[in-house]
């Protein structure tokens, strides 16, 4: 079976080389030059654990190949699957399709007999209804199946989530769709991986619903840590308590600066939209949405506060990818950060340990440094904005070492709420009690009467 996969972003790469390694012919296509000259090369354009070495892998064996040329990718192909982006469109919320119908429109003369042709890409209801009467309508007679196949991998994850995912989505319109896609998904079904058929529509809404829903747990646990901030209580804890709740399941309840990424903004806005012109609104994706939009901001306007007179005063950002093990800073809650921390007149050092490059080219006017520490150097605070291990790894007493003063604002809270404390620094981070170093001097004496019976 030969597939072809039109889009090289991280769905459609990360498909295109995952199906190779199931074995399967694949051929993928962008129409950015440059994209496939790096991929010909055996090099990834994206960052993503683990990519690369199953790319050049799968290439070496002949069953993955790159091109330009859609029309001949596309004629050759028994599956084509549609892996292009949907931004939002120029009014902020609705998904934009024109790619995605610019791409069945160029495959679509040079569709085979019997082909499949799966969109893999996320878009609204009814939308891969749509592609399939545009397909009747210019192929008249021709046979071919059309599936809605929504992907749920994560960024920085991507391999593993596309190879151990939760469940397998394949929306169909007749039974031939069905057998092809089954046919493609066999290797995860045989490890027990649940594959679940459903008419295009449920597909459709059930990848909206899915991160409508994780992005409002987030945004859900950001309003309870606010709440724990003015009461005393700690957001870690009550996430965990509220977590072992099987009925909620403990993941998505990490608190934070607010979400971003490519999926959530967009797709939480896309439904929303959707909904108030299907005449259902969607409420709680709507409040989901203005608590997170809102939060970037405020969280921002923390950190300002925190420095007292702040014009003039440096700041050191650490991370600004919008989490950690990707490069990707679309909708980073770094960037709300940046422009509000620079509008209020301080003076920016930041480190990402993959992010830099794309970060650098939007903000010249930070100085942008290799390693922590040199970002941190006579720094009034660090702000460590993305969940890195590398800043999980900081050696306290050297930050402190090369900081004009030691403020801590911990967006992620990596860090033990007495730890940075016991170092010196005044340790903020959300949804808990401010630390300061007079508290862990507090813990030890307490530490050193119970030792003595006291
Ligand atoms: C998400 C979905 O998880 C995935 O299924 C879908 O296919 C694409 O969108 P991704 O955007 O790669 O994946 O990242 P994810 O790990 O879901 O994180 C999204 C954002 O939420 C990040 O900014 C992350 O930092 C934030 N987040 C996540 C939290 O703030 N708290 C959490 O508990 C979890």
């Amino acid at each position: 079976m030969k597939i072809t996969i039109i889009g090289t972003g991280y769905v459609g790469l990360v498909t295109g080389v995952c199906i190779s390694e199931f074995g399967f012919d694949v051929t993928c296509v962008d129409r950015n030059e440059e994209k496939i000259q790096t991929l010909q090369s055996g090099k990834s354009p994206i960052y993503e654990p683990g990519i690369e070495s199953m790319l050049q892998a799968n290439a070496a064996q002949g069953r993955l190949h790159f091109t330009t040329d859609t029309a001949k990718a596309a004629a050759g192909a028994d599956v084509i699957v549609v892996a292009v982006d949907t931004p939002t469109s120029k009014s902020g919320d609705q998904v934009e399709l024109g790619q995605m119908y610019a791409a069945v429109d160029e495959i679509t003369p040079n569709l085979r007999e019997n082909a499949v042709v799966i969109i893999k890409c996320t878009v609204v209801p009814g939308t891969t209804r749509k592609v399939l009467e545009r397909i009747r309508k210019a192929r008249p007679g021709l046979k071919f199946s059309v599936v809605s196949n929504p992907e749920f991998l994560r960024e920085g994850s991507a391999i593993e989530d596309f190879m151990n995912p939760d469940r397998v989505v394949i929306g169909v319109h007749d039974h031939y769709g069905r057998e092809v896609s089954e046919h493609i998904y066999r290797p995860l079904a045989l490890q027990s991986t649940p594959i679940r058929i459903a008419s295009l529509e449920d597909a459709e809404i059930s990848k909206y619903a899915s991160n409508a829903f994780l992005a409002m747990k987030i945004s859900f646990i950001n309003e309870i840590a606010d709440l724990c901030e003015q009461t005393g209580a700690n957001v870690i804890e009550v996430s965990d308590i509220v977590g072992l709740d099987t009925r909620i399941g403990d993941q998505f309840l990490r608190a934070g600066p607010g979400y971003g990424g490519a999926c959530f903004p967009k797709d939480t806005k896309a439904l929303a939209a959707f909904g108030r012109e299907a005449g259902a609104p969607q409420r709680l994706v709507e409040a989901t949405i203005e608590v997170n939009e809102s939060r970037k901001y405020r969280i921002a306007q923390k950190i300002v506060d925190a420095l007292g007179e702040a014009k003039g005063k440096t700041v050191a950002v650490l991370g600004v990818a919008f989490k950690a093990n990707t490069d990707d800073i679309r909708e980073s809650p770094a960037l709300a950060i940046l422009d509000v921390l620079l509008k209020s007149g301080i003076k920016v050092r930041a480190f990402d340990p993959q992010a830099m490059r794309a970060a650098s080219k939007l903000y010249p006017q930070v100085t942008w440094c290799d390693d922590p520490y040199k970002a941190a150097e006579n720094a009034n605070a660090v702000v460590i904005v993305t969940d890195w291990n590398v800043l999980r790894a900081l050696e306290l007493m050297r930050l402190k070492s090369v900081m004009a003063e030691p403020l801590m604002i911990d967006l992620r809270n990596i860090h033990r709420r007495r730890e940075p404390a016991k170092f010196g620094f005044t340790y903020i981070s959300i949804g808990r009690d401010v630390a300061e170093p007079a508290d862990s001097e507090h813990e030890a004496d307490t530490r050193h009467l119970r030792a003595i019976g006291g």
